[in-house]
């Protein structure tokens, strides 16, 4: 499964690009907009650090302004994945774009009904918010399952993006069900890496190696 983080955050990106982890950014204007930052300025800083797709998200709401600010989007970098609502205007956006070569993220996607028209206009991600899901005492991974499945029946290449991940049993969740890729706040990567038995386990290692005396170099 790929991971990547989502924030808008230059200096949580850097800093996790270094870990090796990283298999790509998504923004959306929530996050841009913590920042304070302008747009264009932030995919442009993101898209140098990172290799992989950068998720940046268009504002306008009908097809032909959507197209418009995405095909402006794919000028900043060539990895900038340019990220649809999931409306029929939506649809329609990622249908030209994806046509023209630009790779295209539908997001805001509540249904497996929705990912399936994704993945027949061609989306290059499609983006289930589980965490959403969860809120309103729905089951965003029973989502996940779901367009496994019909993506797998038809032999769609759409990835799998799970995304509006809030916890690490999620992460853990989405990989068991086949995620593609799992979109994760940089807060929740770092715990992914904590347990309290490493830190126990690493303590007396190091406790016992000081008793020999010895050193390695
Ligand atoms: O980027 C979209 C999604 O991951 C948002 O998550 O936590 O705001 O529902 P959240």
């Amino acid at each position: 499964m790929q991971f990547f983080v989502d924030t808008a955050d230059i200096d949580e990106i850097r800093s996790l690009a270094e870990t090796g982890l990283l298999d790509g950014v998504t923004t959306n204007p929530s996050l841009v907009a913590k920042t304070g930052r302008p747009f264009r300025d932030i995919v442009a800083d993101i898209c140098a650090v990172v290799d992989g797709p950068v998720s940046a998200e268009v504002t306008a709401t009908q097809a032909d302004a959507m197209i418009e600010e995405g095909r402006s989007l794919a000028t900043i970098a060539d990895n900038v994945t340019v990220k649809v609502p999931l409306t029929m205007d939506g649809l329609r956006a990622c249908r030209t774009l994806s046509m023209e070569g630009t790779m295209v993220n539908v997001t805001l996607c509540f249904s497996a009904n929705q990912a399936l028209l994704a993945a027949k206009a061609g989306a290059t991600y499609i983006s289930p918010f589980i965490g959403r899901l969860d809120d309103i005492g729905l089951d965003g991974m029973e989502l996940i399952a779901e367009i496994r499945a019909i993506y797998d029946n038809y032999g769609y290449e759409t990835e799998l993006l799970a995304a509006s991940i809030r916890t690490v049993n999620h992460v853990k969740d989405c990989a068991i069900a086949g995620a593609d890729v799992a979109t994760i706040p940089p807060k929740i990567i770092r715990q992914l890496v904590s347990h309290p038995l490493t830190d126990k386990g690493l303590d007396a290692f190091l406790a016992d190696w000081q008793k020999t005396g010895q050193s390695i170099l």
